[in-house]
């Protein structure tokens, strides 16, 4: 679970203050996390077009997932708010990276200015996804493609803990649940119906899904290894996309030429 360091209200708005925080080492070097960044690598590389002219990671952090798309695009950047991240991107990757700092809800980019983008692990921090959405939406050109993870409301686990009452977020309900018990910022989780719909009103056409992170169990890694359980996310990833019980849903989005 990510922990960020502080959180300020914009009005409705909430943004989740990265900045001062060492997400990479805390989050990512620090845990047994080999599996779950795995499983984010083999969607990303079947989701994104092989080459891409201009491209944006939005919240795209300290560039985790660059080496997934610098090589396909001529022109990448990263777009966060923490420039304590970007500066760690740019710190690694120089000019293969431009960085652009700001608020998800304001993007500071012209209509139509990309022809792909990525956006991992992100929404769990937004409160207001069709703003969100249509603002990734505005931004990208037409044909464009954008891949977007969604944290997932309706996955296995969560219909445990509300069938044995250990929870009282009914999964099944289609309105997003703010998780204020986990962490002192809480988190935001999305009905797979919900988003699509939220995609669909922006005008974004559904291409793909994928079913991402679905083996992202404690006991699973220690019992098979995680070796074993990316070898079974591989295929997982595709067939059991129909169900979407996932916490991570992967989706491609199209802004249809007209
Ligand atoms: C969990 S991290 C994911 C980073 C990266 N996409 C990855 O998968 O490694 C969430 C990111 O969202 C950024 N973020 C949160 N609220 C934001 C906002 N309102 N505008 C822009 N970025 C935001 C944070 O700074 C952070 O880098």
């Amino acid at each position: 679970m990510t922990t960020a360091k502080n959180t300020k209200q914009k009005s409705e708005k909430v943004i989740s203050d990265y900045n001062g925080y060492d997400y990479k080492k805390i989050f990512w070097e620090d845990a047994d996390r080999k599996y779950e960044d795995m499983a984010d690598r083999i969607a990303i590389r079947k989701l994104l077009p092989e080459k891409m002219e201009n491209f944006v990671d939005i919240a795209g952090g300290y560039g985790r997932l660059a080496d997934e798309y610098i090589h396909r695009a001529k022109k990448s950047t990263i777009f966060d708010y923490s420039k304590t991240e970007l500066k760690q991107a740019k710190d690694k990757y120089g000019d293969k990276i431009n960085t652009k700092a700001g608020d998800i809800y304001a993007l500071p980019f012209k209509d139509n200015e990309f022809d792909s983008l990525l956006m991992v692990r992100a929404t769990h921090h937004f409160k207001e996804m069709q703003k969100v959405s249509n603002e990734l939406y505005r931004v990208l050109a037409p044909g464009g493609i954008a891949v977007i993870e969604v944290a997932n409301k309706k996955t296995l686990p969560k219909m445990f803990r509300y069938w044995f009452k250990k929870s009282d977020v009914n999964p099944f309900d289609r309105k997003p649940s703010h998780l204020k018990d986990l962490n002192k910022d809480g988190f935001y989780n999305y009905h797979p119906k919900y988003i699509e719909e939220v995609f669909k009103k922006s005008g974004f056409k559904i291409k793909k899904v994928r079913s991402v992170s679905n083996f992202r169990s404690t006991k699973l890694k220690k019992i098979f290894g995680t070796k074993v359980l990316v070898r079974l996310e591989k295929s997982a990833q595709v067939t059991l996309a129909p169900v979407r019980f996932a916490p991570s849903i992967y989706y491609q989005l199209e802004k249809p030429k007209n």
